[in-house]
């Protein structure tokens, strides 16, 4: 059988014959995903540890993704005038981290501190012979799974120095370190995520990674494989991390997600019931969306700035946001563990093995967006590329690091093995047979907005500022459906779906259709120090490309439809407008 998984067989329009090619590749004994269409999990605030079922199904989820908040286009922080880069992180002070939002649990998860802390030099990239290549981990053969395996087993062994900075834990507590407050910045908690360190951050985290385990096996060519989830053969936990006994097997992740389920790329906790081709189809979609749709420019890539001083996570990048975080949630073991252990919670999701992996493939989505063209560029603000890291490399010097030496992963001596990229060629097409919906029949935003609460789909109509704009004019301004203050309480997922031009009636659970248009999500956060949990954020979502391919170019009027998935009687919103914004 002809592999449908080469992008070749998936250009667009996506036909009902590619569609059957694609579906012919399902195991018939799992069209359903997980099957049991009420085995789904209860999201609840409460914390309830028996289940009445007799299954611990359900869970505070407000300490699951501990920090996980905000979204792309989020602006509740606005740009410093007097910015500056976030500095390392200043080892004497690390205290222990968070990891409930109740802090009431402590974790400690500081690195060792170097003798001579004031005299940390800058990193320097040693001189190589030949690129690290990082291969699909669905494709790896036995012989690199081997050394993989090899390598991570001596990782741990070097645990039994609990100091040792190149012994598993240690490498995992990084993450944690810059993720659950253990480090403060100009006063300021510091946070790698939500914002546009989350790039360079976890870039440099891999690096040492990589170097570490390859020292450990003397194969200074190894390069970590990536979970090539933007893929249809990808979709899905890679064979080699679902090996019980192995060292890059974890015992705490989603049991039900194990031996080929599936993956969702949007999953916020919810099973969604659907066949695995309509799972992949969202999948490519949604990919589609964060990659190109919804980010045309670099601040929607890659987060909103975060210059030293100013408050923690401003705003995540499309790929955090999705798939990054759901691949999170989807790993963790949020049915038996109190805080989505380990993937599914910040400070120990280096504890799984397949974190780095997941990684490596959000590492690999910077270099694809920067090919993609047009405005797709790396960032060139000061602050971004002067902000600093610390790591220890893998003969346990300590090092400072700089984004703007990251920006290119062959200069920093790997590249990725090539895989097609379907979902570039998954542009979704229109769904409504029924044209253009009447606007006049819709009650206009203003009477819509605000809204006190988003329990229901909600449908208005909303005016644009311009119509029929020229190509000229779509190079010099995106054209942003922007909803102001939607506001909730920060301890809750959260996730609405935005559609155009449907009615309420829209089928919001197949996403390939150029009628959908993003999906605002939010989870869980902490603040440590705040009392409040009321987020207040804007919204913004790049609409020039979806309104040429509904056909609504021409119109000064359009429908929009806004469907709740997750929190919806959380969530309010002030008021929804379109604006014209340059990136
Ligand atoms: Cu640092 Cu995937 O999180």
């Amino acid at each position: 059988m002809a592999s449908v998984c080469k992008s070749t067989t998936l250009n667009t329009p996506f036909t009902s014959s590619t569609k059957s090619s694609l579906a012919s590749t399902s195991k018939p004994s799992q069209l359903f995903l997980h099957g049991k269409r009420n085995q789904t999990f209860k999201i609840s605030c409460k914390v309830s540890n028996n289940d009445q079922n007799g299954e611990t199904n359900s869970v505070d989820r407000r300490n699951v993704l501990l920090g996980l908040g905000g979204l792309y286009g989020v602006a509740n922080a606005v740009p410093l005038a007097t910015a500056n880069p976030i500095p390392p992180p200043d080892l004497t002070s690390c205290s222990k981290a968070h990891i409930d939002e109740t802090d009431d649990v402590e974790y400690s998860c500081c690195p060792p501190k170097p003798e001579d802390l004031d005299k940390v030099p800058y990193y320097k990239f040693p001189s190589m012979t030949k690129l690290r290549i990082r291969p699909p981990a669905h494709a790896a053969d036995e012989e690199y799974i081997a050394k993989y395996n090899l390598a991570t087993k001596r990782m741990r062994e070097l645990d039994i120095n609990p100091t040792d900075p190149l012994g598993f834990k240690q490498q995992a507590n990084i993450h944690c370190a810059y993720c659950n407050g253990a480090y403060k910045v100009g006063g300021k908690e510091l946070q790698v995520h939500f914002s546009w360190l989350f790039f360079p951050f976890h870039r440099w985290y891999l690096y040492f990674y990589e170097r570490i385990l390859g020292s450990l096996i003397n194969d200074p060519t190894f390069g970590l494989p990536y979970w090539n989830w933007d893929h249809p053969k990808g979709m899905r936990l890679p064979p080699m991390f679902d090996r019980e006994g192995s060292s890059i097997y974890d015992d705490k992740r989603n049991q039900g997600h194990r031996n080929g389920t599936i993956i969702d790329l949007g999953h916020f906790g919810e099973e969604v019931q659907t066949t695995q081709l309509q799972m992949m189809t969202n999948n490519l979609t949604l990919m589609y969306r964060q990659m190109i749709t919804n980010a045309p420019c670099p601040l929607l890539f890659f987060g909103a700035p975060y210059p030293l001083g100013s408050d923690p996570s401003p705003g995540m990048g499309t790929i955090e946001n999705i798939p990054h975080t759901p691949v999170h949630i989807w790993t963790g073991d949020t049915p038996r563990q109190k805080h989505g252990e380990n993937m599914g919670n910040f400070y120990s999701a280096g504890l799984d093995p397949v974190f780095y992996c997941h990684h490596a493939n959000v590492d690999r989505m910077w270099n694809e967006w920067k090919q993609l063209g047009g405005k797709r560029r790396d960032l060139t603000q000061k602050d971004w590329l002067n902000s600093e890291f610390f790591f220890y490399d893998e003969n346990r010097n300590p090092f400072r690091v700089r984004v703007r030496d990251c920006l290119d992963s062959k200069k920093m001596g790997y590249d990725y093995a090539p895989m097609p990229t379907p979902w570039r060629n998954f542009k979704p097409i229109r769904k409504s047979t029924t044209g253009k919906v009447n606007t006049s029949s819709l009650p206009p935003a203003s009477q819509v907005f605000p809204l006190a609460k988003l329990d229901k789909a909600v449908s208005f109509s909303i005016n644009r500022p311009a119509s029929s704009r020229t190509q000229p004019e779509k190079n010099e301004q995106e054209e942003m459906l922007t909803f102001n203050k939607i506001q909730y309480d920060d301890r809750k997922y959260i996730r609405f779906d935005v559609f155009l031009n449907v009615d309420k009636n829209v089928n919001a659970d197949e996403l390939d259709k150029a009628e959908f248009a993003g999906s605002y999500t939010s989870l869980p956060h902490v603040h440590t120090g705040s009392g409040s949990h009321a987020a207040s954020v804007t919204f913004r979502l790049a609409i020039t490309e979806l309104l040429e391919d509904s056909g609504l170019e021409d119109e000064d009027t359009i429908a929009v439809t806004l469907v709740p998935k997750k929190g919806g009687e959380d969530i309010s919103i002030d008021s929804a407008e379109i604006k014209l914004e340059a990136c």
